[in-house]
């Protein structure tokens, strides 16, 4: 299959790249970085959470970032809600898009929302049926699709079992997440040409963590597949809570460098990107994980020191 000429990122960093952060990060830092990212011009940032802040703390501030970002015209703003709780404060902070998010495994399912698959599914229904009555857009995450740090292997049937319940839900988007970074790109195309058989191909997502350094390969196989979203998260930042040993997602300056190599079409300015990733790497402290990221910075800088 011919390799789609343009793709949506979806920049997912103030979100599942924050949430696993142990200190605090200060609510007008996350506002900066998503306003830095907004006028980098991605059309989708995951910005928060409204879920327990007893299960992820530094997910809190949600209300106040979406009250606080300066929104770009024409972008989505994602955030997480797990429940119909979660429902009150997205619509409340005028959120274009909800994510319910379940799991391809029940272990990760119980450890990340306490509840078994089929009871997810459940508890996600009055918050699909809700977001449909506001006219709100919903995406449906599903982690663990290649793996599981606990049952270890997860069938690609069960995969195809969760795109139709979340399709039956009325998902407009579904996420194939390989949370714990295991999968690689043959893995990565049985899923893929499995999943399109259920679910339009031009809805579905790669969410590619790179715990094993896979993610651009696996990108590159998603692809071939035909597959145009991907989520990706800014210098890299990141890692579950409820997947120990899980590091960030890929970093965004690398995807957007080998979509620039590709001649596939972003809208997104990757030296904006690379000023924030150095942004936000320094704001907490963290090293800055993307490797063109860093090569570019480099550059950047010895190119100055020169003139
Ligand atoms: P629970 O303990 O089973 O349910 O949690 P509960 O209803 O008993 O709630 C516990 C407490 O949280 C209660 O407070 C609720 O009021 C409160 P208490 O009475 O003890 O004071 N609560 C809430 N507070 C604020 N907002 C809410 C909310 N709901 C309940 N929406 C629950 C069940 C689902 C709530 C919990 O397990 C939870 O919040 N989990 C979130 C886990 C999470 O955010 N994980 C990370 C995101 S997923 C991810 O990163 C994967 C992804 O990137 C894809 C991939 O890579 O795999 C998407
Ligand atoms: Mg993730």
């Amino acid at each position: 299959m011919a390799l789609p000429t343009a793709v949506k990122i979806v920049e997912v960093g103030p979100r599942d790249g924050l949430q696993n952060e142990k200190e605090f990060v200060p609510t007008a830092t996350k506002i900066e970085l998503i306003n830095r990212l907004s006028a980098a011009g991605f059309p989708n940032i995951e910005a928060a959470s409204f879920v327990s802040p007893k299960w992820v703390p530094q997910m809190a501030d949600g209300a106040e970032v979406m009250a606080g970002i300066e929104r770009r015209s024409g972008a989505i703003y994602s955030v997480l809600t797990p429940n119909l709780r979660g429902f009150e404060g997205a619509l409340a902070a005028r959120a274009d898009e909800i994510v319910i998010f379940g799991a391809a495994s029940e272990a990760f399912s119980q450890k990340n929302i306490n509840c078994s698959i089929a009871e997810s599914i459940e508890r996600f229904a009055p918050v699909a049926q809700a977001a449909k009555e506001h006219g709100v857009r919903i995406r449906g995450s599903m982690s663990c699709a290649l793996g599981c740090p606990y049952q270890g292997e997860v069938p690609v049937a069960s995969v195809v079992d969760v795109v139709e319940r979340f399709a039956a839900l009325g998902c407009d988007e579904i996420d194939i997440a390989d949370t714990i970074g295991v999968g690689t790109a043959k893995r990565v195309r049985e899923v893929f040409e499995a999943v399109t058989k259920v679910f339009p191909r031009e809805r579905l997502s790669g969410h590619f963590h790179d715990t094993y350094g896979q993610a651009l390969a696996n990108i590159y196989a998603a692809l071939e597949e035909g597959i145009a979203i991907f989520h990706a998260s800014v210098a890299g930042l990141g890692g579950c809570p409820y997947a120990k040993g899980a590091t960030g997602n890929v970093a965004t300056e690398d995807v957007l460098y080998l979509m620039n190599g590709l001649g596939i079409h972003t809208g997104i300015d990757l030296n904006q990107v690379v000023a924030a990733g150095d942004f936000i790497s320094t704001a907490i402290g963290r090293a800055n994980v993307s490797r063109a990221g860093k090569a570019l910075l480099a550059k950047a800088r010895s190119e100055a020191a020169c003139s």
